[in-house]
């Protein structure tokens, strides 16, 4: 049997068929981005065609980078993957899903220890609006890192180079300098 042809006209051909974006979105503080961080992004870029980090809005929590200098790093860490693309958002995430249509949360999981917290907001998010968690397991590399213990070592003059991208490492330097 012929197979049919693969021409627009020809409604058989799976291309011509509309298929929706694969929309995921990871949020966070990224107060700032580290590689663990980083990974995950990559990680979900991968499986996604399209995937937003949310840089989360916190009024009440005053962090040493402004959302506006997270959100550029960010940027300049991710545009080699191609289809990231980086916003802040405040309030509830469900309700940021829901104006950008995404229908997955990825999450970095480092340890047991992350487990039970990220189980209790997966299952919330999920009840409030059906959005589902994905939860990747953090390269063991990073599996002790975290965007606090990276500014604590920096504020000490400690190399946190392996363990953040090189501009978190510049700009770091140049925040942390102006003290
Ligand atoms: O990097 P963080 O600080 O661990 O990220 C936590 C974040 C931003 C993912 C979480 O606090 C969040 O989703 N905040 C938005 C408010 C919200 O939706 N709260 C209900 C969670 S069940």
């Amino acid at each position: 049997m012929n197979r049919p042809e693969n021409t627009p006209e020809n409604p058989d051909n799976p291309e011509n068929k509309e298929t929706p974006l694969r929309r995921a979105v990871c949020p966070g503080s990224f107060d700032p981005i580290t590689n663990g961080h980083l990974d995950i992004v990559a990680r979900a870029s991968r499986l996604y065609d399209s995937v937003y980090v949310a840089v989360l809005v916190n009024k009440s929590k005053k962090g040493l980078f402004s959302v506006e200098e997270r959100i550029s790093l960010i940027e300049e860490c991710t545009a080699e993957f191609g289809n990231v693309t980086v916003e802040s958002f405040h309030g509830l995430l469900v309700d940021y899903c829901k104006q950008r249509e995404i229908p997955a949360i990825v999450k970095g999981l480092r340890a047991v220890s992350d487990f039970d917290y990220e189980l209790q907001m997966a299952q919330m998010n999920h009840g409030l609006s059906g959005v589902e968690t994905l939860f990747i397991p953090t390269n063991p590399v990073y599996s002790f890192l975290s965007s606090s213990l990276v500014k604590e070592v920096a504020a000490w003059g400690g190399d946190v180079s392996h363990l953040v991208p090189e501009p978190v490492v510049r700009e770091l330097a140049a925040k942390l300098d102006r003290h």
